[in-house]
């Protein structure tokens, strides 16, 4: 690791308090336990992960390299994100020539199978996941993949049907609470059960959301009640307020790139952004709240049938670009 890489895993306690070992995943047990026995079998399969944001899967994927690669797990493992890097070329390329370097290492480690971590998969069109599917069949004397999604429908079936797929769900309250109270003692900062309870229900069992909130609070001097409401505000609602003035402003492409920074870097759920424009919204004493209200129950409604929310938000922002325009 980096003297920068350090640095930024000490600060961050998302980063600093992200287990190192599949037994010491929070909840998840019956995956945990599935993962376990799998990987003392010498041939492990490929696996894929689908669930929210924040609940241990890229966790768990690393968990699975350290376990069985031991100290070089590093050099042997990849980690690639399908969003991040420009198409499947890339990932072809370099899946290539870590499959080249892993020969360069000579047939004592053949042994063991590499491992290549690919995060967000279901940001690949359908034609990128036909050509992965060919990439992990032409690897597999040598590879082992971990694919993750949120989305598990967004996967094409041939891929699906080459895993293990292992579906993570949110983290129940007492499991984060627990966790919260852990990272407290370690980190010796005081803090209101009160204020537990606040982060819980403001992440709805997203671990990753829950952490960064915490310590957002507690650099304000404690995790109370207070600095708690104070933290998501900062994290939250004013971003969000910022995003509804680009929309009704008709600066899409601005309000949609603070949009998926909200969602994407800050981990704010998709319900959580409706909530909070929906408050911000009446206080900023929007014009045609009615329009506004209903605009808002329709994207509701979508988001929670289940419609892909990258997609949904960014109509919803177009439909607010409109509104915003009619009020001349
Ligand atoms: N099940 C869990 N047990 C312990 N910590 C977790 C768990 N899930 C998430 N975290 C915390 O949140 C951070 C992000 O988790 P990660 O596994 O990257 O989430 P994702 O499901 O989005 O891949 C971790 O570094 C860790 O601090
Ligand atoms: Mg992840």
């Amino acid at each position: 690791m980096s003297a920068k890489e350090t640095d930024l895993a000490n600060l961050m306690w998302s980063e600093k308090y992200r287990p190192k070992k599949l037994a010491e995943v929070v909840n998840q047990k019956e995956i945990i336990k599935g993962i376990s026995n799998m990987i003392k079998s010498p041939d492990i399969p490929h696996m894929l992960f689908s669930g929210p944001a924040g609940v241990g899967k890229t966790t768990t994927a690393l968990c699975i390299a350290m376990e069985l690669l031991g100290e070089e797990w590093k050099k042997n493992t990849l980690e690639l994100n399908a969003s991040d890097e420009r198409g499947i070329k890339m990932v072809r390329e370099r899946v290539k020539e870590f499959a080249a370097s892993i020969k360069l290492a000579g047939d004592k480690e053949f042994g063991t199978p590499k491992i290549i971590i690919l995060d967000e998969a279901d940001e690949m069109t359908s034609e990128a996941q036909t050509a992965l599917r060919r990439i992990i069949e032409d690897s597999a004397r040598t590879t082992r993949f971990i694919i993750i999604c949120n989305y598990l429908s967004q996967i094409i079936e041939p891929i699906q049907s080459r895993c293990v797929v292992f579906r993570f769900t949110r983290l129940p309250r007492e499991d984060v609470i627990d966790y919260l109270k852990m990272i407290c003692e370690k980190e010796k900062v005081k803090f209101e059960e009160k204020a537990l309870a606040q982060i819980y229900d403001a992440t709805g069992g997203d671990m990753r959301h829950s952490i960064n909130i915490m310590q957002a609070a507690a650099g304000m001097g404690s995790v109370s009640s207070a600095n708690v409401i104070a933290a998501m505000g900062l994290s939250g609602r004013a971003r969000v307020n910022e995003v509804l003035k680009l929309a009704l402003s008709g600066k899409f492409n601005e309000a949609r790139a603070k949009l998926l920074e909200l969602t994407q870097v800050y981990g704010m759920s998709e319900t959580d952004f409706m909530k909070y424009a929906n408050q911000e919204a009446y206080e900023m004493k929007i014009e045609k709240p009615d329009e506004f209200a209903a605009i808002m129950a329709e994207y509701d409604y979508r988001l929670a049938a289940g419609a892909h929310p990258d997609i949904q938000l960014s109509a919803l922002l177009a439909q607010l670009g409109k509104l915003g325009a009619k009020k001349q």
